[in-house]
């Protein structure tokens, strides 16, 4: 009887260990995802500090010296303006200058730009 109660104990025991690291697993997955996400816009915000603050303002959602407030620019329009100097068709600029020198080695930073700019 003791002896029984002792290996069901000793079980449930395992079952419980092995259902804690389950959840530190889990728990390690889920923060790992949120960390990408993170990273992206955090790489893109290096990207956005390092080339664009000449004439943007470190705080995209305001006009800079030169150029005006890009946040929540779309892919399709950094894709177009960055690397070609152009815009997306049907957009209209906010600007009807053409001041902005393209800047092509951007390439691939553009997705993690756009989700800084998102
Ligand atoms: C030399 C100054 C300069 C630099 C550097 C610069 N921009 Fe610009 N940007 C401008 C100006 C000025 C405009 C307004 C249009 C024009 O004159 O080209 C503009 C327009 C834009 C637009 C279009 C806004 C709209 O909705 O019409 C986007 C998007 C943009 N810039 C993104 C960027 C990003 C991202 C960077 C950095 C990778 C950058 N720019 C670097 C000056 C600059």
């Amino acid at each position: 009887m003791n002896l029984t109660v002792a290996t069901l104990h000793g079980r449930l025991r395992g079952e419980m260990r092995w259902r804690a690291s389950l959840i530190a697993v889990l728990a390690l997955v889920v923060a790992g995802c949120g960390q990408n996400g993170n990273d992206a816009a955090s790489r893109g915000k290096q990207v956005y500090l390092t080339e664009c603050i000449a004439c943007h303002n470190p705080d995209p959602a305001r006009d800079g010296v030169l150029g005006p407030a890009i946040k929540g620019a779309s892919r399709e329009l950094l894709e177009a303006k960055v690397l070609r100097g152009a815009y997306p068709p049907g957009y209209t600029p906010k600007r009807a200058t053409a001041l902005m020198p393209p800047i092509p080695k951007l390439a691939p930073k553009i997705p993690d730009l756009a989700a800084f700019l998102r």
